[in-house]
């Protein structure tokens, strides 16, 4: 079926700021349409996002350029090519873009109609996303990822002191139900326990607390209260951090700053500072550990705590293939953000997750900060079996729709068995 009409529209995510809405009509009269994420603190190996600029609109971040882009440079281009060539639309797009990062149609145009294609091409073949994502790159190992859901938020992300930028938890129980369940069980006692001690709580970007903490422990111990709280048997929750150090990094003096604990650690420093908390709480996954291109100190990380638990590179992969490959070849990490927003078309993002999956290494599927209501990284996790999605606390409209299409679609699995 073929493309007919391509439309942008700016529309606002999560955090007011505007962001790119696509909706594609195809011959038949069918429509499907995407809108696309964006980051807070975003890394620099990240494809461009463009805004426009001008400071009266919406404080510079329009996306009116990008939405023009679309509809001027893009939709003709792919206007008549079939629906079911997803590929060739992403290739399309990147030779249109030239060879630099996205910079000249803005990842973020690229991103809203690469996925509206995609689910064109589903409502076609009357499948749903994650089927169609399976059939075209080849994945068949379908199943519903555990949340790593973040619980207090620090960083660029809250209103919090806190250093370290999201803390998370994970739980296993059989379902994603139930592990919504429990995760939601240990989030109100998190705010009971917050409430309790006199401190706020205020949520940040994600849906997670962002109350004023004095260090890194004792936002940990707070989680840890909670989990006592909530009855839950410790045994069957985990920790997940993302320092987010790249925010934290101060390239003058070459040291790692934990204002709350008033502390400037070299990265040799840093490294013994985060295995000394990995002995002391049930932490098993650790993100950004090191700045965006710290590559010796990401070595030196994963020679020590990478046989112990799962080091993921955001920021310092950017979910771009090259920097994947380099970190496969120099073993500095085992598991890998994607976030599709970091580097522009579905076929990019599965080229990504495809080499993290060969290399034996983790793949983690991640919304940002700023989102809407698309529901797209859930599907993509499902569809390539990812063990874990990152998509924010148990509240928050943009982040439970994520959970509640998880829930449609492990009900949709399990009809599918039988
Ligand atoms: P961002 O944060 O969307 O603001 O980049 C998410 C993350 O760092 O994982
Ligand atoms: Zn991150």
């Amino acid at each position: 079926m073929k493309i007919k009409n391509v439309k942008a529209n700016e529309i606002l995510d999560s955090r007011g700021i505007p962001t790119v809405s696509v909706e594609i009509e195809l011959e038949n009269g069918l429509k499907a349409s995407a809108s696309v994420p964006s980051g807070t603190s975003t890394g620099i190996h990240e494809a461009l996002e463009l805004r426009d600029g001008n400071k009266e609109r919406f404080g510079g971040m329009g996306v009116t350029k990008a939405c023009e882009n679309i509809e001027s440079i893009i939709g003709p281009k792919i206007k008549g090519m079939d629906v079911s060539d997803q590929v060739k639309v992403d290739e399309t797009m990147i030779e249109l873009d030239g060879p630099k990062n996205k910079e000249k149609l803005g990842a973020n145009a690229i991103l809203a109609v690469t996925i509206s294609v995609l689910r064109a091409h589903s409502l076609v073949k009357n499948k749903e996303l994650f089927q169609t994502i399976g059939d075209i790159y080849g994945f068949n190992n379908f199943s519903v990822p555990m949340p790593m859901a973040v619980i207090i938020e620090g960083g660029q992300h809250s209103d919090s002191n806190a250093d370290i930028q999201e803390y998370m938890i994970t739980i296993n129980e059989t379902n994603i139900r139930d592990n919504l369940n429990l995760i939601e069980r240990i989030y109100t006692s998190l705010g009971e326990v917050l409430s309790g001690g006199g401190k706020s709580t205020n949520i940040g970007y994600e849906g997670a607390y962002g109350p004023s903490i004095s260090s890194n422990r004792e936002g940990l111990d707070l989680i840890m209260s909670a989990i006592d709280k909530s009855e839950i048997s410790k045994n069957k929750v985990n920790l997940a951090l993302d320092i987010a150090s790249s925010e934290i990094y101060d390239k003058e003096s070459q040291k790692y700053i934990m204002k709350g604990e008033n502390i400037a650690l070299n990265t040799d420093q840093m490294v013994s500072y985060l295995e000394e908390l990995v002995r002391n709480y049930p932490i098993i996954s650790i993100e950004d550990a090191l700045f965006e291109d710290d590559w010796e100190g990401w070595q030196s990380l994963s020679e020590k705590l990478g046989s112990k638990i799962m080091l993921v590179g955001d920021d310092f992969f950017a979910t771009n293939i090259e920097r994947i490959r380099d970190g496969i070849d120099k073993k500095a990490a085992n598991s890998v953000l994607i976030k599709p927003n970091q580097i522009g078309t579905v076929t990019e993002t599965m080229e990504a997750i495809k080499m993290t999956k060969f290399a034996g290494w983790e793949p983690i599927v991640s919304h940002r900060s700023g989102e809407t209501n698309d529901t797209f990284i859930a599907d993509l996790a499902v569809a390539i079996g990812a063990k874990y999605i990152k998509t924010g606390a148990p509240v928050r409209g943009e982040r439970v729709a994520k959970y509640n299409r998880l829930f449609e679609i492990s009900e949709i699995m399990q009809k599918v068995k039988k």
